[in-house]
This record gives structure tokens, C-alpha cells and sequence, in this order.
């Protein structure tokens, strides 16, 4: 067990556009290892490589039935390697997010509703799935990493960013 300190906003890591991975090997496997300890110790929804420090195109999600957040569907547990994200329809929806590399802030972002991603698995397996909702969002957020974008940079009204025990019931709490 091997939890990882988690990079913040304002580290150049972040910022990186993270590199494919090439090899589904045991190296992958001890990254992935690290990542799932370190977002489970923290409770996270998702984590991507590079917030613990590794630039590569390697994501982990999961969303567990929590009656914490009654109106969001559980999404199963996926490491995502290699993404490749198509947008279904033009439709938008906000909502509220968090991330562990912006600790105790939240703020309203828009994501695509419906959308199709690809990618592989641990093993090299290819993943192809159409998604919708948390699940979607999840995924655009996750993947956002990979190419050295915080949500923050994709909150449209600056008003509706900010620390969660100010937001107080302005905001629909959501997973991290
Ligand atoms: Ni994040």
C-alpha cells in the first residue's frame, strides 16, 4: 500500500501534457496500484497519473452507491489508459466539482451530457463505452489531467467557484 502525495494546482506537473503509455506491463500495474491507494485514502471519485506525479495518459474513476449523494449513479470501477474522448450531441449540463488537487474548493463547470470513450485497460484490453451524466463528467474531468487542464480553468462564472463550507447550499455536494 502506497499512498502517493497528491500534486496541487500551481505545480508545473499539472500543467503537462502527459504522455501515451507504450508498455502494459508491471511498471503500469504499480502505478495503477499507487493511484488506487492514494485516491481510496483520500476518498477521491478519480485520479490521474500526473497528480501524483506522472506524466502519463493513465486515469482510474470509481463512484460507489453513497448515500452521501442520492442523485448520483454509481459508476464502476475503470482504469482508463490511453483515452480518446468523442462528445454525442451538443448538449451541456453544469455541475459542481472538486479535486483533490484543489482542495476544500468547488465550482460549477460544464461538461459534455452524453459522450463515447475509448481507450484500454490495465491489461491492454480496449474499453469502448457510451456514457452519460456523472459518469460522463467524471470522465471528461479525469482526462482533462492528461492534457494540463483543472477545472477551475473551465468555470465560466467565477462567482460560482469557491471554498465548499462557504458555498454552503448554493452547491450540490458531488464526489471529489
Ligand atoms: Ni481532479
Amino acid at each position: 500500500m502506497t499512498v502517493r502525495r497528491v500534486l496541487k494546482m500551481g505545480e508545473p506537473l499539472l500543467g503537462q501534457v502527459a504522455a501515451p503509455v507504450m508498455r502494459f506491463d508491471a511498471e503500469l500495474e504499480a502505478l495503477v496500484r499507487d493511484m488506487d491507494d492514494t485516491m481510496r485514502s483520500l476518498n477521491g471519485a478519480g485520479i490521474a497519473a500526473p497528480q501524483i506525479g506522472v506524466s502519463l495518459r493513465v486515469v482510474i474513476f470509481e463512484v460507489a452507491d453513497n448515500p452521501r449523494y442520492p442523485h448520483v449513479s454509481p459508476v464502476p470501477y475503470t482504469v482508463l489508459v490511453n483515452p480518446q474522448l468523442t462528445p454525442l450531441g451538443e448538449e451541456q449540463a453544469e455541475g459542481w466539482e472538486g479535486c483533490l488537487s484543489v482542495p476544500g474548493l468547488r465550482g460549477l463547470v460544464p461538461r459534455h451530457t452524453r459522450l463515447r470513450y475509448r481507450g484500454f485497460d490495465l491489461h491492454g484490453a480496449p474499453i469502448d463505452r457510451t456514457v452519460e451524466g456523472f459518469h460522463a463528467r467524471v470522465v471528461q474531468h479525469e482526462v482533462d489531467h492528461l492534457d494540463g487542464i483543472l477545472y477551475p480553468q473551465r468555470v465560466r462564472d467565477m462567482r460560482n467557484f469557491g471554498f465548499e463550507d462557504a458555498l454552503g447550499t448554493r452547491m450540490t455536494p458531488m464526489p471529489d
